[in-house]
């Protein structure tokens, strides 16, 4: 099959979270299963160049309709870590990638709006029939709309859509000047229920819900989570959409590279491991000591990594780091807030805490350093007030750091309960997770683990080694898509 990605981020080169490392990892499964894969991505200022391989002008002249005039792009293509990645460049005043940033901007609804359009205007453009289009998250979920209600009737009848949700918390509300710019003349027609109407909005229109309504099949990002997203307001809205379309809903578990997370090869770390050598993993946890100038004990080291937001219980990750120094363990953390006023309560725990030798907040985005986090923590605290799937606690995993989780979404699907899970054997089991969204409920997790690690440290091993030995690659996962993309690949409406 010839299937073509469309999102906002591919890791390594564009990554702000898991997305990166979603569109990255799905890509290289399936072509490893033996399809053709391309991708098409913004062209951004600040995105990683130097994990871009032969970067060149691939296609100078393509014209994007855009507010009845055309905006002129040019389509860059390069290799990155061996896929095939098409960067979309306009040269307009709007400079709509060229921000400093990958999000966050006053005009992000129109900034993929038009990266939407000009997808699509490039595969029409170079004659690219790909026999399935995979978009992501809502900067992509007019894609669908334009491919059927514009591009069908100019010859590209044969594409169909799969399109996967990875947090419904960002939906892309828009209004008209979404549908004036992309050429989608029947506003009447558009803001109605069973189309592209927010839901909680009467005046508002939803690119999210576009995409659900308009796509030949709907993912999230682990079968708990399309439950929760079904049955619960962790859809924000959504759930009825949900419900109608229920038919091409599912969730299906995200992977994790095993190339790129791997201990037993990966590159960022001083001391490679695996099961059989597990020992090596304690040179990690010294030399991350010994960078982040953390005195050297016998204590437990838990880490969290992650962005600092709601999303990811922010409070609890405060809370879990001074009681890991109240029950004698460190903390290292490396996180980055968007929100000015969560980055300034951690910039204010950085210097409160500077001078204790048993934690470390590293502030920001950095690569290097979490692999070596991974490979040194022997916990890693994931305390999620929801998460689509997550996947610090899968990559947590395959290192042997033992994962200590809320029980939410794909963290569901992921962590079994050491003490209490009633469906997996003791042998099967592999963290610790714990479901109040409160202090009182982490702190009973993370006593449970600090306990097995100091009271019995060969039952700690054993439980980190059958974290290890889980199969979270991209092969089953990569399966399930393909079986999607051809359950839908002959599809008429
Ligand atoms: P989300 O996509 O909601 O942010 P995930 O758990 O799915 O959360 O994915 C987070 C990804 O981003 C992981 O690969 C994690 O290692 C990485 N990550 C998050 N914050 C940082 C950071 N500050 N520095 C480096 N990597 C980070
Ligand atoms: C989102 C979710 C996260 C998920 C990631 C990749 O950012 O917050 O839970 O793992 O996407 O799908």
């Amino acid at each position: 099959m010839y299937i073509v990605q469309i999102a906002s981020e591919c890791a390594p080169v564009i990554k702000a979270g898991g997305l990166g490392d979603v569109v990255y990892g799905l890509s290289r499964e399936l072509e490893n299963k033996g399809h053709c894969v391309e991708l098409i991505l913004p062209m951004y200022d600040c995105m990683r160049y130097d994990h871009i391989w032969g970067l060149h002008d691939a296609y100078r002249d393509l014209w994007v309709p855009w507010y009845g005039g055309r905006i002129h792009c040019s389509v860059y293509c390069g290799w990155v870590h061996g896929r095939v990645c098409f960067f979309i460049e306009p040269h307009s005043e709007d400079n709509f990638f060229h921000r400093g940033c990958y999000y966050g901007c006053n005009d992000d609804n129109m900034r993929f709006a038009f990266f939407s359009k000009a997808a699509l205007q490039f595969l029409q453009q170079s004659n690219k029939c790909p026999d399935i289009i995979h978009c992501h998250d809502w900067q992509t979920g007019l894609i669908p709309v334009m491919l059927y209600e514009i591009y069908k009737y100019n010859g590209m009848e044969f594409q169909r859509v799969c399109y996967t949700i990875h947090n419904f918390k960002h939906q892309g509300t828009c209004g008209n000047e979404v549908l004036e710019a992309t050429g989608l003349n029947r506003p009447e027609y558009y803001y109605q229920y069973d189309k592209l109407q927010d839901n909680f909005n009467p005046f508002a229109l939803n690119m999210m819900k576009a995409g659900i309504v308009y796509s030949n099949a709907v993912t999230t990002v682990s079968p708990h989570h399309a439950w929760e997203a079904e049955h619960t307001d962790i859809s924000c809205g959504l759930g009825h959409t949900l419900y109608l379309h229920r038919d091409k809903f599912q969730g299906v578990l995200n992977g994790i590279d095993f190339e790129f997370w791997n201990p037993k090869v990966d590159k960022y770390i001083p001391f490679n491991y695996a099961c059989e050598d597990f020992e090596q993993k304690q040179y990690n946890k010294k030399a991350l000591r010994e960078r982040l100038k953390l005195s050297d004990s016998d204590k437990p080291l838990i880490a969290y990594i992650g962005r600092l937001d709601a999303q990811k219980g922010v409070h609890l990750v405060h809370h879990a780091i001074y009681h890991a120094l109240e029950r004698g363990a460190q903390f290292v953390l490396l996180g980055a807030a968007t929100e000015p006023s969560i980055n300034s309560w951690f910039v204010h725990e950085q210097s409160f805490l500077a001078e204790n030798p048993d934690v470390h907040i590293e502030l920001g985005f950095n690569e290097e350093l979490s692999h070596l986090i991974y490979a040194g923590a022997d916990m890693i605290v994931v305390p999620s007030n929801y998460e689509p799937c997550g996947l610090t606690q899968i990559i947590g995993l395959k290192y042997g750091t033992v994962p200590i989780v809320r029980g939410v979404g794909g963290l569901v699907n992921t962590v079994f309960d050491w003490d209490y899970d009633q469906m997996h054997s003791k042998e099967t089991r592999n963290g610790f997770v714990f479901f109040d969204l409160d202090n009182y409920a982490l702190e009973s997790a993370m006593g449970r683990a600090i306990d097995l690690y100091n009271i019995n440290p060969d039952l700690f091993c054993q439980l980190a080694i059958q974290g290890m030995e889980y199969d979270y690659s991209w092969n089953h996962p990569g399966d399930k898509y393909i079986e999607i993309y051809d359950s839908i690949r002959h599809q008429w409406e």
